[in-house]
C-alpha cells in the first residue's frame, strides 16, 4: 500500500520540481547563474559584454571577475527593481560606467571592489546608499569623491591605499552611518582636523591599521562606535571623547599605547566595551585612570605591561561583568581592587601569564578560585613566580595555605 501510493505522489512531484525549475532556467541568460527569479550572478564567467535577455525583474545583477571593458549607456535599461549590481574586478580605472548607464530608480548598491581605481569614478547611481570600494589603489580622496552621492548610508574604503583625505571630502555625506577606511596608510598629517565635522549621523568609524599617532580631532558627536585597533596610538590624553559622549565601544588593541592619562575616558556614560589588549601599557592602572565609565561591561586589558593596580582603580566600573588583566606585569593585587561593593557584577576575570608573588597577601586571591561570585578563569595557567617554594607551581596545584609569608 505504501509503496503504490509513493510511487503515485512522485510524477506530480517531480513535474512541479521540472516547471519551476524549467522557468528559472529559461530566464536566466547563458552562462551566468540565477537564484531564484530575481538575482543573476554573471560573475566570473568569462564574458567580454554584458549578456542580453536580463529578466527585468532582477534585483541583484553581479557582473565581476569578467573582462567587461565598459557600461554603456542604455544597457541596463529596464531593470527597475535592481538594488544591486557588482562591478568588482574589471580592471576598472576611471570612466568604463558612462554617464546615465546607472540610473535606474532602485539600485543603491554598488560593488566596485578589487578594481585599479585612483579614484571615485564618475556616473554612479545618484541613489548609491552602499558603496563597496574596498581593495583599490586610490591614494587621496577629496570633495570630488563624494559629492555626487549624498545618499551614501555606508561605505567600505578599507585596503585601499590612501594616505590624506583632503578638507570638506565627506561634506555631501549628511546621511552617512558607517565608514571603513581601515587598513590604508592615513597618518595624522593626512586627516584634516573636522574632516568628519559634517556627517552628523556617523555611528561608526572604523580606522583599523592605519599609520595613526594620535586621537583625530573633531568628530562628530553621533559616533557610538570608534575602532583605532593597530594604530600606533601613544597616548590617550584626559578627557579625551568628551565631545564623543555617545561612544558605545572603542577598540585599541594592538597599538602602541604606553599612557592613558587621568580621566581620560569621563563622560562616557554610555561606553560598554574597551579594548586595550596588546596595546604596549606601561603604566600603572590609578584610580582615575577608568574612572566615569558606569555602563562599561567589558574591559580588555590583556597582554600589556601593567605593573599595578591602585585599590580604587574599578569603583565606577558598576557594570562590569568581564576583567582581562591576562598577560600583564602583575605580582600581587590588593583584595580591595576587586572588592564586590565596586564591581558587583563582575562575572569573569583573566589573571593567568601573571609574575604573581604568591605569598600570605596574595592568599586571598586564590581563595577566590572556585569560591567567589566570579569565576576566574584557568587556574592551570596563573602560575606563581615566587617565593621560591612555590614558584613555577601553577594554582590549580597549589592551597590557599601554600601562600605564607616568612
Ligand atoms: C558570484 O558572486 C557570488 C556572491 O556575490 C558568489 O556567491 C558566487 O560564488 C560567485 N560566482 C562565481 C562563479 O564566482
Ligand atoms: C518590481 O517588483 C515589484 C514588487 O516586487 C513587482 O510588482 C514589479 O512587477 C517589479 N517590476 C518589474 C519591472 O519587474
Ligand atoms: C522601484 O522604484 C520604483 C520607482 O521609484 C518604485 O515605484 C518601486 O516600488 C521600486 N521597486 C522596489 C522593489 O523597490
Ligand atoms: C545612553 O543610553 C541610554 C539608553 O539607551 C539613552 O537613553 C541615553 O540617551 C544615552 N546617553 C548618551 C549620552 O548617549
Ligand atoms: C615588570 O615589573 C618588574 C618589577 O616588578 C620590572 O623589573 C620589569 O621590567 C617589568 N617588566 C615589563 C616587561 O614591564
Ligand atoms: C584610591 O581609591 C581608594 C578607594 O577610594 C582609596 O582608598 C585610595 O587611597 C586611593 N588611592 C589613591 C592613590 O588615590
Ligand atoms: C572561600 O572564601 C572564604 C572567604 O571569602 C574563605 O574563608 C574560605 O577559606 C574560602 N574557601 C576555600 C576553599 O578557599
Amino acid at each position: 500500500m505504501v509503496d503504490v501510493r509513493a510511487s503515485k505522489a512522485a510524477p506530480f512531484y517531480l513535474i512541479f520540481i521540472l516547471q519551476f525549475v524549467g522557468i528559472a532556467t529559461q530566464n536566466c541568460p547563458s552562462p551566468c547563474f540565477c537564484k531564484g527569479h530575481f538575482e543573476v550572478y554573471c560573475n566570473n564567467t568569462g564574458i567580454s559584454e554584458i549578456p542580453k535577455g536580463i529578466p527585468k525583474e532582477t534585483t541583484v545583477l553581479d557582473l565581476g571577475g569578467n573582462k567587461i571593458k565598459k557600461i554603456p549607456y542604455g544597457i541596463l535599461n529596464g531593470l527597475l527593481n535592481l538594488t544591486f549590481i557588482g562591478l568588482e574586478q574589471l580592471g576598472f580605472t576611471g570612466n568604463e560606467i558612462e554617464a546615465g548607464a546607472l540610473n535606474l530608480p532602485n539600485l543603491t548598491e554598488v560593488d566596485l571592489s578589487f578594481n585599479r581605481y585612483m579614484m571615485v569614478p564618475p556616473n554612479l547611481p545618484k541613489a548609491m546608499s552602499r558603496m563597496y570600494f574596498f581593495y583599490n589603489p586610490i591614494e587621496v580622496l577629496d570633495a570630488r569623491s563624494f559629492n555626487d552621492y549624498p545618499s551614501l548610508e555606508y561605505f567600505d574604503m578599507s585596503n585601499c591605499h590612501i594616505t590624506h583625505i583632503k578638507p570638506n571630502t565627506f561634506d555631501a555625506l549628511v546621511n552617512v552611518n558607517t565608514m571603513h577606511i581601515a587598513f590604508t596608510k592615513l597618518t595624522n598629517a593626512g586627516v584634516p582636523d573636522g574632516v568628519f565635522a559634517k556627517n552628523t549621523k556617523l555611528d561608526y568609524l572604523n580606522l583599523r591599521f592605519n599609520h595613526l599617532n594620535g586621537l583625530l580631532k573633531g568628530l562628530p558627536s553621533s559616533l557610538e562606535n570608534i575602532d583605532y585597533v593597530g594604530n600606533p596610538i601613544k597616548e590617550i590624553p584626559s578627557n579625551a571623547f568628551e565631545d564623543l559622549p555617545h561612544l558605545k565601544t572603542l577598540g585599541f588593541w594592538n597599538s602602541a599605547l604606553s599612557k592613558i592619562d587621568d580621566n581620560a575616558f569621563a563622560g562616557l556614560v554610555n561606553l560598554t566595551i574597551l579594548d586595550f589588549m596588546s596595546a604596549a601599557i606601561t603604566s600603572p592602572v590609578t584610580n582615575n585612570t577608568f574612572s566615569g565609565l558606569p555602563s562599561l561591561q567589558t574591559l580588555y586589558l590583556d597582554d600589556n605591561h601593567v605593573p599595578s593596580i591602585d585599590i580604587g582603580a574599578l569603583r565606577d566600573l558598576k557594570s562590569l561583568t568581564s576583567l582581562w588583566l591576562s598577560g600583564n606585569n602583575l605580582s600581587t593585587l590588593d583584595e580591595e581592587v576587586l572588592d564586590t561593593k565596586y564591581i558587583p557584577n563582575l562575572n569573569t576575570l583573566f589573571i593567568d601569564f601573571n609574575p604573581w608573588y604568591c605569598d600570605c597577601d596574595l592568599r586571598w586571591l586564590r581563595e577566590k578560585v572556585g569560591n567567589a561570585s566570579y569565576v576566574i578563569q584557568d587556574p592551570h595557567l596563573i602560575v606563581c613566580h615566587g617565593p621560591e617554594k612555590v614558584a613555577g607551581k601553577p594554582w590549580d596545584e597549589l592551597k590557599p595555605e601554600d601562600f605564607v609569608c616568612n
